[in-house]
């Protein structure tokens, strides 16, 4: 799985503090899956950066996965879900829903992340919310199922077979034998 986890904050982009929730959510990805994250980076809360930035990881790095943290709040400057919504190719909100149906158990304000998850072509993105705390809750909820979310995104061999015409299997007989 090629991993990238993109921190949005004005102050962490700036130096202002150092970022937590990316080596947070880093080590949260080392300790479950056994491998390391490929691709980190900070940008501010800017709607262009971050459209940019996750353009790149998409379409140029072809990451199986980006995890944004930050900027997806209620404050002026959260912008995260309208940048990643304008990156997006289709829906994938049963993860955010999944994140919001659990939070809302440890904590009322989870219903004030407006956290898209999406995807771009083969890669996936998962908005998560700023402090660490928030980001590790939330990435637990869906990590579980994101082995298989990248093995359908991939159109791994085998998946499809469920979804195969029986009919098929027929005109293939009939082409071996000549008919
Ligand atoms: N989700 C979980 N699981 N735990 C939390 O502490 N904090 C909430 C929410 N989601 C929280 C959470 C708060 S206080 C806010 S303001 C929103 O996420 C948005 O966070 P962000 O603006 O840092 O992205």
């Amino acid at each position: 799985m090629r991993i990238g986890i993109l921190t949005i904050s004005d102050r962490a982009s700036q130096g202002v503090y150092e970022d937590q929730s990316g080596p947070a959510l880093r080590e949260m990805i080392g300790k479950h899956f056994d491998e390391d994250v490929d691709l980190t980076h900070i940008v501010p809360d800017n709607f262009g950066e971050i459209k940019g930035a996750l353009m790149k990881w998409c379409d140029d790095a072809h990451l199986d996965l980006i995890l944004t943290t930050g900027g997806t709040g209620f404050a002026p400057r959260d912008v995260t879900p309208e940048a990643t919504r304008a990156v997006i190719e289709r829906d994938a909100p049963g993860l955010a829903q999944a994140m919001l149906a659990a939070s809302l158990q440890k904590t009322p304000y989870a219903m004030l992340s407006r956290m898209v998850t999406g995807i771009r072509g083969h890669t996936l993105i998962v908005n998560l919310p700023g402090s660490p705390t928030a980001a590790c809750e939330n990435l637990a909820v869906i990590l579980p199922a994101l082995p298989h979310a990248i093995e359908l995104l991939r159109g791994a061999p085998g998946e499809n077979h469920l979804y195969e015409n029986p009919l098929d299997e027929e005109i293939r007989k009939r082409d071996m034998a000549g008919e």
